[in-house]
């Protein structure tokens, strides 16, 4: 889908006023940071501390790793990881300014070494190939241009044998799973969003159901996962599958052409 489209399907066009979809996400992001740790708190009713813990388990973190989180916004999965290990060497990248700029503070405050934050894009990482034991993303891929490079990009820059994730939100199958759901995100969370966001605000309450239309399912994201080169696929599902994680691995043999 053209930029453009996509701007004006989310309702983007009336509040950040270019034809990039990047420009566009970036400035939703920057102007969102001041609330987007207490937002992600009350659209998660308090649970996204947990599964996002959960999540890291299957990293199978260990001292001396080298790993990356992608789109790390307000830095949660970086500072999560460094909680399972402190000894990783963690680099993370986010292309809002406003976003870095809450994850540094954080990490300033609370006196944590050796996390390494990059304003750069997901789809051109300035890391060599073959760089990162494991790779995270939390919440990142719907917010890409374009999912099958970012995917292309984060297999890359993964090592072989390391393990890469990405958790968002899923598509509930079970019938009344997916009505809870529906009421939740389409009805509720909007209506909700009213309360935190003033007149000239994007209401981002709405973003992630909106988004949600264009964004793959699950199977659709392993498929994505596996045309890039991942294999040992599988996925792991939170909240009623409210919340659904990929994990998918480099082998240990790269074919000839492959990085
Ligand atoms: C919903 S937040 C997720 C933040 C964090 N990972 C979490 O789980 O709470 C999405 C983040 O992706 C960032 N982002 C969007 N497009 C990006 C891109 N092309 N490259 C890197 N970061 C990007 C946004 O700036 C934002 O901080």
């Amino acid at each position: 889908m053209k930029d453009a489209k996509i701007i004006q399907s989310v309702g983007f066009d009336k509040y950040f006023h270019t034809d990039s979809w990047e420009e566009a996400n970036k400035s939703f992001f920057n102007q969102l940071a001041p609330k987007y740790d207490l937002l992600n708190e009350v659209i998660s009713l308090g649970q996204q501390q947990r599964y996002k813990k959960d999540a890291i388990d299957v990293l199978n973190l260990t001292r001396k790793m080298r790993v990356l989180d992608v789109c790390t916004g307000s830095g949660d999965m970086a500072i999560y990881m460094y909680e399972r290990c402190e000894e990783l060497h963690i680099d993370a990248v986010d292309v809002a300014r406003g976003m870095l700029s809450l994850a540094e503070d954080k990490v300033n405050r609370l006196g944590l070494k050796n996390i390494y934050f990059y304003e750069v894009s997901a789809l051109e990482l300035p890391f060599r190939e073959n760089t990162f034991d494991a790779v995270m993303m939390g919440f990142g891929l719907r917010n890409l241009k374009d999912i099958r490079l970012g995917l292309k990009e984060m297999f890359r820059v993964l090592k072989p044998g390391g393990t890469f994730t990405t958790l968002d939100l899923g598509k509930p199958q079970g019938k009344w799973q997916r009505t809870l759901y529906h009421v939740y995100y389409e009805t509720l969370m909007p209506w909700l969003g009213r309360i935190f966001f003033h007149r000239n605000e994007y209401n981002s309450f709405a973003y992630l159901s909106v988004s949600n239309k264009h964004f793959p399912s699950s199977e659709e994201i392993m498929v994505m996962m596996r045309e890039a080169g991942f294999i040992g696929i599988y996925e792991r599902q939170y909240m009623l599958g409210g919340v659904a994680q990929q994990v998918g691995k480099k082998g240990l043999k790269q074919k000839k052409g492959d990085v």
